[in-house]
């Protein structure tokens, strides 16, 4: 009895001591930090700066095709006529323009940026081309704006790292998704020292999946390695049961 009564006690104890663990902040901010960072780190990494509007013209360069391989990586996503998708962190609009044919008439590309100019800029060359699929999405650091459970898939290229609130971002990116609907996240590979990247903006697939593991509505599909500087990291929204 008496044994049965002090294991009682250090289970309650063991309870008390668990509701009164501090819950560790999710965001932490460094003084010592990387200067291409912003010195707010989070699940162990440093959240980049964002990339200015002033350097869109680098989005477009010609080196990018041999550096990223776009038409690779949009055949890899598996995109089709009809999908509404959803181009998070758009910049200039460089994937949104090779995607609006693909959807197609019947499909929709959503361009979403934090930075009216970006969108400005891709207003006018969607304008000028007379491309009719694409809406323009002004999001915030917290919220991309995107209607719920309408979206197909969401492609992350080269943003992913600079969310500067990378929880509540995924939380309403996963409630714009679909059932069965997948998230694409493609980052530098920062595993491979060879890539000529600044070290906050690349990422391991390992630091995305350990991220993306405080989600259990998503699970991790596959990560394709094949092009040349990034890997493709890709999720889906489970279906509900
Ligand atoms: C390096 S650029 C990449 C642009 C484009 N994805 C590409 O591959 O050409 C990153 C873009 O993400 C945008 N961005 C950063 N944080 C964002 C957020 N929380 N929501 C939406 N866009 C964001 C920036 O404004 C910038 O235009």
């Amino acid at each position: 009895m008496r044994s049965a009564i002090s294991s009682w006690i250090v289970v309650f104890g063991v309870l008390i001591a668990q509701a009164e663990e501090p819950k560790k902040p999710r965001y932490e901010t460094r003084k010592l930090h990387d200067p291409d960072g912003i010195g707010k780190f989070y699940v162990g990494r440093e959240i980049a700066h964002v990339m200015g509007h002033q350097g869109a013209g680098w989005l477009e360069r010609p080196e990018r095709e041999k550096e990223e391989d776009p038409a690779k990586l949009l055949k890899a996503l598996e995109i089709q006529p009809g999908m509404t998708v959803a181009d998070i962190g758009a910049g200039s609009g460089y994937h949104c323009f090779r995607m609006s044919p693909l959807v197609g008439e019947k499909g929709k590309i959503l361009a979403v940026d934090i930075q009216p100019e970006m969108l400005a800029l891709i207003k006018t060359r969607a304008k000028k081309e007379n491309v009719t699929n694409i809406d323009l999405v002004e999001g915030t650091e917290t919220d991309p704006k995107l209607p719920e459970g309408k979206v197909d898939l969401i492609i992350l290229v080269d943003v992913y790292h600079e969310f500067s609130q990378p929880y509540e971002m995924t939380e309403k990116m996963i409630a714009a998704l679909k059932p069965g609907g997948r998230i694409a996240f493609v980052e530098f590979r920062l595993e491979d020292p060879k890539v000529p990247i600044k070290l906050v903006h690349k990422m391991t697939e390992r630091q995305v999946t350990i991220e993306m593991e405080q989600f259990p509505e998503l699970e991790h599909l596959k990560t394709d390695k094949s092009l040349p500087w990034q890997h493709i990291v890709l999720f889906k929204k489970k279906e509900v049961k």
